[in-house]
């Protein structure tokens, strides 16, 4: 595989708590990557140091053939590289297409027109009729869309998305789902980690499970589902 992000022996402490690696993963482009484990496994923390939030303790991270390890997050967004996070704390007070335009301040990708951008993402993520309305009047769904919108005014070749389903209805998660399904047909490679077990494992072409800080299983998501380790960790003995 001629991969489109490499993390290379990857670790990451914080004081006394090892909450990280060493992991590999090499993950190729276009693809549909999932990652579970349990609470504190250290799925947020590895999408920290791919994003620039954290600098790894040791290992390497590798996008586009480029040492990207020590580069702040925002170069690496420039780059393509781009996230949601688990909770979303948009900008309340400011509308949802200003919620857009900051993040797009950072970016200075082309000459593009800003708005035409924004409102290009905001009707792909099918939020175009909110795009006055300000932040905080959005329900949990929409809140969820802002989140992908804002990763997505970036144009990334890769969208990790940290959770983008919690606390929503079946409806609702089949709506994220299909939007992160059309995300990855139009050629955006995506990592979704995920506690919502049927949407993880019908959306990944590939599933890693960490525990501990480490890769205790990897495969195909019915080998994942099936394997002994993970069975352990989710549902004891
Ligand atoms: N900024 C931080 N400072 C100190 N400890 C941290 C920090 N971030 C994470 N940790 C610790 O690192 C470990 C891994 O946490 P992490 O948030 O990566 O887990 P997670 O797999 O994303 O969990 P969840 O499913 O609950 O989101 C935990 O023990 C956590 O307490
Ligand atoms: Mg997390």
């Amino acid at each position: 595989m001629n991969a489109l992000l490499s993390i290379r022996a990857v670790e990451k402490s914080f004081g006394g708590v090892h909450a990280l690696g060493p992991v590999d993963i090499e993950i190729g482009p276009g693809e549909r990557l999932g990652l579970i484990g349990p609470n504190g496994s250290g799925k947020t923390t590895l999408i920290n140091c791919i994003t620039g939030l954290f600098r790894p303790d040791h290992g390497v991270i590798i996008f586009k053939g480029i040492d990207i390890t020590n580069e702040p997050a925002y170069r690496r967004a420039r780059r393509g590289l781009s996230r949601s996070f688990q909770i979303p704390c948009p900008f309340a007070g400011m509308t949802v297409l200003e919620n857009l335009l900051v993040p797009m301040d950072y970016l200075k990708k082309d000459s593009r027109d800003e708005i035409e951008r924004a409102d290009e993402v905001l009707q792909s993520v099918s939020l175009a009729s909110r795009r006055n309305d300000p932040a905080e009047a959005l329900s949990q769904l929409e809140l969820r869309k802002l989140e992908l919108a804002r990763a997505l005014v970036a144009e990334p070749d890769i969208l990790i998305a940290d959770e983008a389903m919690a606390g929503l209805s079946e409806a609702e998660i089949d709506d994220i789902l299909s939007l992160l399904f059309r995300l990855n047909q139009a050629g955006v490679t995506v990592v979704m980690i995920e506690h919502i077990m049927h949407a993880v494992m019908s959306f990944s072409e590939r599933v890693i499970c960490l525990q501990t800080g480490m890769i205790i299983a990897e495969g195909a998501p019915s080998e994942v589902a099936g394997n002994a380790a993970v069975q352990k960790v989710y549902f004891g003995e």
